[in-house]
């Protein structure tokens, strides 16, 4: 690939805070909410502010999911903060996603939800014509995916896989048929050329494969269409998660997913990314906590302590309800869950826990658990304790993961639980999900 840099930024979730964030029903939202809302707009600005501040980078790609939930007003803010960008010396070349139309939009009055006036899809050409379609080579009106020159020689082809009318998260043939022409012409033109989804084109960690809403519908397909295409790099958002993973298609042709998290909640980071001499390196930078209170603790913390909080909501949510005997089982389960410690949890599976971990409570360690996979680069390999306390409770679960892999094993591909689960708390892939130099190429 020929040499470029740029900033990715993705999943600002903006929403304009005079549509109303406050009282009781919003605190009862947020509870269960990984990322902050009434704080998005002065987070995103924030972040917006540091980039235009670095006149060594020109671009700025952010790959879908712009607004909290498609309110107009919203989007109308968004934009003008992407204008002041603009102005900056900065192009700015975006894709629109499945939180950007078509969706609830609400907002939170006087302890109550009330619904605001939402985007249709239709509009959102018109609203973005200015950062990106207006430079585009192609655009697919269908899908508002799009092609640009964004460097001397370099394309983007800005895969629009939420788009009204399909499923989302999914390619369909005319798409391909589309992107076929977008990359016979790049080739033609000998320009290089990257992809940007925003859906992860290769799932994010191992067990994100066998979860629907976590990557491209028929990635495999998606992975290797572009690789053989010529495209080494594709950045994608959605599942708010640091992560780089590689895919090398039948015929030997690699590409690089780099997934970004989402810029308003844990771990919030944006990156910056070159490719020089096809050298990819990829940084990753902090986003400050703004627009609330910090009460002495740090961005990190702050950010840290919503996602988990929500986490420990999330598996409690799932905890509960139910009718008879599942509604029972649940709550049982639930009162364990909360009260017991690492090693008690371990004595259910006749596993030994490291002592490091055996006095901890169970439901804050699984929200660090969950932190962890979503901040990238995880720390629990082969050796440390938490991996060992895991290998071992999923060696006990055996006969019953051996039971569901073949209902999991889908087109020849096989499915094996322990290897997926363990390569989720631990990076085994030789680089970083954070900074990375990768030499591209086969
Ligand atoms: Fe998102
Ligand atoms: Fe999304």
């Amino acid at each position: 690939m020929k040499d470029f840099s740029f900033y990715l930024i993705t999943d600002t979730h903006y929403f304009e805070p005079s549509l109303g964030a406050s009282g009781k029903a919003f605190e009862n939202y947020m509870s269960r909410e990984q990322y902050f809302m009434a704080e998005s707009s002065d987070i995103v600005k924030g972040a917006f502010a540091q980039m235009a501040a670095d006149k060594t980078i020109d671009t700025i790609i952010i790959p879908g999911d712009l607004s909290k939930n498609g309110e107009i007003e919203s989007h109308k803010s968004f934009i003008k903060e992407l204008n002041k960008l603009k102005a900056s010396g900065k192009k700015i070349f975006v894709l629109t996603a499945g939180h950007d139309f078509n969706e609830k939009s609400r907002a939170f009055v006087n302890d109550e939800q009330i619904e605001v006036e939402g985007t249709p899809f239709g509009e959102l050409y018109n609203l973005y014509y200015d950062f990106g379609f207006s430079q585009a080579l192609s655009v697919d009106k269908r899908t508002l995916s799009y092609v640009a020159e964004v460097a001397d020689g370099v394309r983007m082809l800005a895969i629009n896989c939420d788009s009204e009318g399909r499923k989302k998260g999914t390619i369909d043939d005319e798409m391909y048929a589309w992107m076929q022409v977008q990359l016979d012409d790049a080739k033609k033109a000998g320009s290089s050329i990257f992809a940007i989804c925003h859906y992860p084109v290769i799932p994010p960690v191992p067990v994100f494969d066998i979860i629907g809403d976590a990557k491209l519908d028929d990635w495999r397909r998606v992975a290797s269409f572009l690789a053989d295409n010529g495209v080494e790099l594709v950045l994608t958002g959605h599942m708010h998660i640091q992560s780089i993973n590689d895919y090398t298609s039948a015929n030997g042709n690699k590409i690089y997913d780099i997934c970004t998290a989402c810029a308003t909640g844990s771990p919030a980071k944006y990156r910056k990314i070159s490719i020089k001499d096809s050298v990819l390196k990829v940084e990753s930078i902090d986003i400050s906590y703004a627009g609330g209170e910090t009460n002495g603790l740090s961005s990190k913390e702050i950010f840290d302590n919503q996602f988990k909080k929500s986490i420990i909501a999330r598996i409690n949510g799932a905890l509960s309800g139910g009718k008879g005997f599942a509604k029972f089982a649940k709550k049982i389960g639930k009162n364990i869950v909360n009260k017991i410690t690492v090693g008690g949890f371990g004595r259910l599976f006749f596993v030994r826990v490291d002592k490091s971990l055996k006095k901890r409570n169970f439901m804050d360690f699984a929200g660090d658990i969950g932190l962890g996979i979503f901040a990238g680069d995880g720390k629990h390999t082969e050796g440390t304790p938490v991996y060992e306390a895991f290998s071992k409770v999923l060696r006990r679960l055996r006969f019953i993961l051996k039971k569901v892999e073949p209902k999991l094993s889908k087109n020849g591909v096989q499915i094996n639980l322990n290897e997926m689960l363990l390569n989720t708390i631990g990076n085994n892939k030789g680089y970083s999900d954070n900074n990375a130099e990768i030499k591209l190429g086969k």
